[in-house]
């Protein structure tokens, strides 16, 4: 038997020539801005709740009721950084007092969004919640603490607390009517409708 003839090893591939360098590209698109997030209604009535030098000379105490008052938006935009708030423009803003023991009904705000912020004292609030049942949940809101909420947003607000509250309320759109309610074991029962600025 013969040996087989060794053949000789093939030549290794040459190694594949560099690609050519292709000069860095500037682009001229611009990237996409990030979302811009507005400060919104809460961050409206936090921000003038900051500034007792806007409210504290326009608010009364009424002893039959609460006291409530439109605010100027030509004075609330006067204390506000105006890039920060544009919703502003088309929002409403109300000044509230609550003396001790003062409060609403279980109401919605109509077609309302918004929020407000305790400026002064301490208010408490309920809301509705549906699991499993309707039932009452209860918070209380420091000076300082603000609630936002949409417009199927139901509650109470009560000054529960021995010294007198102001909040200030921010609306988008304006608040035209509120729908008041009560708490049945089957869910929420409407019991009127009181207007903005007429009834209270
Ligand atoms: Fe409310």
């Amino acid at each position: 038997m013969t040996a087989a003839p060794v053949l000789p090893a093939p030549a290794p591939a040459p190694a594949p020539a560099p690609a050519p360098a292709t000069p860095a590209r500037h682009s001229t698109a611009r990237r996409p801005e990030p979302p811009v997030r507005r400060a919104g209604a809460a961050g409206i009535a936090v921000a003038l709740a900051l500034h007792p030098e806007l409210w504290e000379p326009l608010v009364r105490y009424r002893e039959e009721s609460r006291w409530t008052s439109l605010l100027d938006p030509a004075r609330a935009a006067a204390v506000l950084d105006p890039s920060q708030h544009e919703e502003l423009a088309g929002a409403q803003v109300w000044l509230l007092s609550w003396l001790p023991g003062q409060g609403t009904p279980l109401h919605d705000h109509g077609r309302s969004a918004g929020a407000f912020a305790v400026a002064a004292g301490t208010l408490t609030e309920r809301v509705v919640t549906r699991s499993p049942g309707p039932q009452l949940v209860t918070t209380d809101l420091t000076t300082g603490r603000v609630r936002w909420f949409g417009p199927r947003h139901v509650h109470q607000v009560r000054n529960d607390g021995a010294e007198p509250a102001v909040s200030i309320h921010v609306y988008t759109p304006p608040l035209r009517s509120m729908n008041t309610y009560r708490v049945e074991p089957t869910g929420l029962v409407r019991t009127g409708t009181e207007r903005a600025g007429v009834d209270w």
